[in-house]
């Protein structure tokens, strides 16, 4: 990556492809010097964007929840232009997922024949339209390459969806870990119907998180050690908590499911007896960095007066972050479980290495998601209905 003139150019010489569509993930070297304050990372990630992805997505098929603006759309336009056959776009209202829809084409060129884009409407906010949007995917796509799980919010005062959680909890990670959990079937079906040697990067699914879930603090949990339970609480709810609280509790949702896509396969030889582990699907999480996008839409006009130097300093576009988050889909196996950001493969926050405060968080959605499916833990087994 290099800068020219203090201007936010960037070479695409970091995305190490290792053949056409695989971008091989390094840790180290990259990401902001040591010692900075988040401040100061912010400050470097606005004048350091990532790589623009080049790898090939042709033949794919690709799924982007929250399409219809901001990172989703930005990288909605990058698949079409890096040649992906299919896209789906998961918006909540049909009008703006057609106006979407015609921006991709117009904005990336793409009118031939092998192109197609399909908008499906999901809600986030009720699980009941998680499941149907899931089913019409399955009736409308046979595979399904990628899935990059985008959709989100961040509210500035405490709302409730209809099931009881507040809003952010709702939609950030119960429905999001749920339409996660139902994709496995139709994801699972597309690396088993692959063949070739060698055996082609198997598909992706992809939670876009932040790094803000580093700023969560251990101080903030009551007694009980909940996660759910602060990220509900009513009382003492705030933006900037409520935020860093669900892209923690988004962290454990992506090594739970990472976990359950991790196969272990034995080889014996005259010698011994050698077990490997590979992920039938690369599930990863990535933070695109602060963009300026429609996240702060909810916020009072003075709030985004005083927001707008701040974003000047601080944030990416929206097409810049959504480099990472395509490029994040292109990652090989040494990215199953990790954390992209800034180009590596970034260590993750304090909180989120606690695999007891994580599998403590990830029982508590999953006790939650339950209700709404019955068989989540058998489809998360991979013995749930095959798409
Ligand atoms: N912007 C940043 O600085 C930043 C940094 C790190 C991570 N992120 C993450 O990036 C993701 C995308 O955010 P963004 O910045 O691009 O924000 P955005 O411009 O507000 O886009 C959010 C998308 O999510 C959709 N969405 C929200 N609630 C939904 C629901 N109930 N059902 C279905 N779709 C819903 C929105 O649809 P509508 O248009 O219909 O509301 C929109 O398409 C989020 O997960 C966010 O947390 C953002």
């Amino acid at each position: 990556m290099t800068d020219s003139n203090n201007s936010t150019t960037t070479t695409t010489t970091n995305n190490n492809n290792n053949n056409n569509n695989t971008i091989t993930a390094r840790e180290t070297p990259g990401g902001p010097p040591p010692g900075l304050g988040t401040l100061g990372k912010l400050r470097w990630g606005a004048k350091h964007p990532p790589a623009d992805p080049t790898v090939s997505f042709a033949g794919k098929t690709v799924l982007v929840t929250g399409a219809n603006t901001g990172l989703g759309f930005e990288a909605a336009v990058k698949y079409a232009r890096l040649g992906a056959s299919r896209l789906i776009l998961g918006v909540r209202s049909a009008d703006k997922g057609e106006a979407a829809k015609q921006r991709i084409v117009q904005l990336s060129g793409r009118r031939d024949d092998d192109f197609f884009i399909t908008v499906l409407l999901v809600d986030m906010a009720h699980f009941d339209s998680v499941r149907a949007f899931v089913q019409a995917l399955g009736r409308a796509t046979p595979r399904l390459d990628v899935a990059l799980l985008n959709a989100g919010l961040a509210n500035p005062s405490f709302q409730q969806s209809a099931a009881g959680w507040e809003m952010a909890l709702q939609v950030n990670v119960l429905s999001t870990a749920l339409m996660a959990v139902l994709l496995l079937p139709l994801l699972r079906a597309t690396a088993a119907a692959e063949t070739g040697t060698p055996p082609p990067t198997p598909p992706h699914l992809t939670f876009v998180n932040s790094f803000g879930h580093m700023l969560a603090e251990r101080e903030w949990l009551g007694p009980s050690g909940s996660l759910l339970e602060l990220a509900n609480n009513r009382e003492g709810w705030d933006p900037r908590k409520s935020y860093a609280t669900v892209k923690l509790q988004g962290m454990a949702v992506m090594q739970a499911v990472a976990r359950a896509t991790t196969t272990t396969t034995t080889t014996s030889s005259a010698e011994q007896q050698q077990q490997q582990q590979q992920p039938e699907v690369i599930v990863n999480a990535v933070c695109p960095s602060q963009c300026k996008t429609d996240l702060g839409r909810q916020y009072g006009l003075m709030s985004k007066i005083l927001m707008a130097p701040y974003q000047a300093l601080f944030a990416r576009t929206a097409e810049q972050g959504a480099r990472s988050l395509v490029s994040a889909t292109a990652l090989g196996p040494e990215s199953h479980g990790r954390f992209w950001h800034h180009d590596i493969l970034h260590p993750i926050g304090d909180l989120a290495k606690d695999e007891t405060l994580m599998r403590k968080a990830w029982d508590e959605i999953f006790q939650v998601v339950v209700v709404a499916q019955p068989d989540l833990q058998q489809i998360l087994a991979g013995q749930g209905p095959q798409s």
